[in-house]
C-alpha cells in the first residue's frame, strides 16, 4: 500500500462500497458472549483464509449460478469471486458503443449479497476480443481500448476491489518480449496507457498486471514482467498489484521456486495475487505447497482456483480442482485447508491484543438462540470476529458495528444489511453455526461488533 500514486484510503473505502454506509450509535451488548482466545479452526476456504487476512475465491460462470449444487458450494467456501468470462470485452462491448452488463452485474449482485470481494477481469486483453476490435488498428484500436477500460472501470467503480487491467501480453519462450497482439501493435507504451485510464475512471480499485507462464522464477518471461513492474513503479505508473494465473495445467508446472516469485514481485511495492489456479490431477502436495507459499509472504492477498468441481474446469479433463463433478471434497481440498489453518498468523500489520469493549450480557430473551462472539486475529487496519450460534440450526443474528468502523467481508453465513450500513443481518445459509466478517477500524481501533439479538427460524 506504500504507493505514492494511490489515493489514500483508497481500499479502505471500496471495501466499505461492499455495505451501505451512514451512521449508528453505539450499542449495547446484548446476547454476545465474548470469549477471549482465537477461533478454533475454521470448517471452510473462505473462513480460513480470512482469518489469515487472506481470500480464497473461484471463478464463477454466472449461468451456473441456477445450479443449486454449484451455489451451494460457492457461497460456503469462498469469499471472492472473478467472472470467468462475463467480464471480458466480448463480453461487455459485444458490438461497439453498446455495452452489455447484464451477466456481469449479476454476479456483482450475487457477491454483495454474500460479502464476496469481486475481482474484475479483465479490461484488455488480446483475446476475447470482440469482432469489431479484432479487425482494428492503430489510433483507432488505442481509444477503442482505452475507451473499453473508462466505461467498464466507471460502470463498475466501487464494486470492484481489483482490477486485471492488462492481461497476458508477453510472450512465452526465453524472448522476454512483448506478445506481438493488435493491442501491442498500437505501441508499447499501450499497457500503461491501460492503467493510467483505469485508474482515473476507479481511482479505489487496485489495478493489477495478470498472466501465466509468469511462476518460475528463472523463466524470461517472468524476469520480462518483472522487470516492467519496475519500470512502472519507478516512473509513477499506478500499478498495485500482480496476478499470477499460476494454470499449473496444459503442460505447466507448480515450480520449486514460486515462494521466490511471489516475493521477489512483492519485493518490488505490489502486492501478488494468485489469480486462476487449478493443477493437474489437483494433488494434495502442489496445492498444500500454493497455499504455504502465498501464507509466506505478507502481501500475497489471496488464492482464486479457476473453478469449483471438476466439471466446471476449462481443463475439466485434467480434474484440476478441489471438488469432484458431485461436488465432494476431492484430497487436495483437505490439504488446502490444512495448510490454511495450520497457516500463521498474516505477516501483515501488526496484531495486537483484542480489546474488545463493553461487557458480555445476558442474551435477550425470547430469541430462541445464543450467539457467542470470538475475537479473531488483529491487524493495524482491521480485525476478524467469528460468531458461533448454539440452540438452533437455522438462525438469524444481528451485528451492530460503531461508525467508522465498516464490515468489509463476510463469510459462512447471507448478510443483508440495514439503510445504515451499520447494521447486518446474518442468517445461517446452511454452511455451520459459526460465521466471521472482517471489520475496517477506519481509525477507531477500540470499538467491538456488539450482538444484537439472535432469533431462530
Ligand atoms: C478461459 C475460460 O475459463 C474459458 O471458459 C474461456 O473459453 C477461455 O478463457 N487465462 C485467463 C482466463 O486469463 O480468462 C482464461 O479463462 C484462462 C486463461
Amino acid at each position: 500500500m506504500a504507493n505514492s500514486s494511490r489515493a489514500p484510503g483508497r481500499s479502505r473505502r471500496l471495501r466499505a462500497a461492499l455495505v451501505v454506509s451512514a451512521a449508528v450509535g453505539l450499542l449495547a451488548t446484548a446476547g454476545a458472549v465474548v470469549l477471549p482466545g482465537s477461533a478454533s479452526a475454521a470448517s471452510t476456504l473462505g473462513a480460513s483464509a480470512a482469518e489469515r487476512g487472506r481470500y480464497f475465491g473461484t471463478a464463477v460462470a454466472v449461468s451456473r449460478l441456477n445450479d443449486s449444487a454449484y451455489t451451494t458450494i460457492l457461497n460456503r467456501e469462498f469469499n471472492q469471486v472473478t467472472a470467468e468470462n462475463e467480464m471480458k470485452i466480448d463480453a461487455l462491448q459485444p458490438n461497439q458503443g453498446q455495452f452489455n452488463y447484464g451477466n456481469a452485474d449479476r454476479l456483482v449482485q450475487h457477491a454483495r449479497s454474500q460479502g464476496m470481494l469481486v475481482r474484475g477481469h479483465t479490461l484488455a486483453w488480446h483475446s476475447q476480443q470482440p469482432g469489431w476490435m479484432q479487425n482494428m488498428s492503430g489510433t483507432t484500436l488505442r481509444n477503442a481500448m482505452l475507451n473499453h477500460v473508462t466505461q467498464v472501470a466507471t460502470h463498475f467503480r466501487g464494486q470492484i476491489e481489483w482490477w486485471d487491467v492488462v492481461n497476458e501480453a508477453f510472450a512465452d519462450g526465453g524472448s522476454g518480449a512483448r506478445r506481438d497482439s493488435n493491442l501491442q501493435r498500437t505501441g508499447n507504451d499501450w499497457i500503461e496507457a491501460a492503467f493510467r485510464a483505469a485508474r482515473q475512471a476507479d481511482p479505489n480499485a487496485d489495478l493489477c498486471y495478470n498472466d501465466y507462464n509468469i511462476d518460475n522464477w528463472s523463466d524470461a518471461k517472468t524476469q520480462a514482467v518483472y522487470r516492467m513492474v519496475q519500470d512502472f513503479k519507478s516512473r509513477g505508473v499506478p500499478i498495485d498489484c500482480v496476478g499470477l494465473q499460476s494454470h499449473f495445467t496444459g503442460g505447466s508446472n507448480y515450480p520449486s521456486n514460486y515462494r521466490t516469485t511471489l516475493s521477489s514481485f512483492a519485493a518490488l511495492g505490489v502486492d501478488v495475487h494468485i489469480t486462476e489456479l487449478d493443477i493437474r490431477n489437483a494433488p494434495s502436495d502442489a496445492y498444500r505447497n500454493v497455499v504455504n507459499d502465498c501464507l509466506a509472504v505478507a502481501r500475497c492477498k489471496g488464492i482464486t482456483v479457476w473453478g469449483i468441481r471438476d466439471s466446471d474446469s476449462w481443463r475439466s479433463s485434467e480434474n484440476p480442482l478441489l471438488f469432484n463433478g458431485s461436488g465432494q471434497k476431492k484430497p487436495a481440498y483437505d490439504a488446502v485447508l490444512a495448510a490454511l489453518n495450520n497457516g500463521t498468523t498474516p505477516p501483515t500489520g501488526n496484531p495486537t491484543t483484542p480489546p474488545p469493549t463493553g461487557n458480555p450480557t445476558t442474551p435477550p430473551p425470547g430469541g430462541g438462540c445464543t450467539a457467542t462472539v470470538t475475537p479473531g486475529q488483529v491487524w493495524g487496519d482491521r480485525y476478524n470476529t467469528s460468531v458461533t450460534v448454539s440452540g438452533a440450526s437455522t438462525w438469524s443474528v444481528v451485528v451492530a458495528i460503531t461508525p467508522p468502523q465498516r464490515i468489509s467481508s463476510t463469510w459462512s453465513g447471507s448478510p443483508t444489511w440495514d439503510s445504515s450500513g451499520n447494521v447486518m443481518t446474518m442468517r445461517s445459509n446452511g454452511s455451520g453455526n459459526t460465521f466471521g466478517f472482517t471489520t475496517m477500524m477506519n481509525g477507531n481501533s477500540s470499538a467491538r461488533p456488539q450482538i444484537r439479538s439472535c432469533t431462530a427460524g
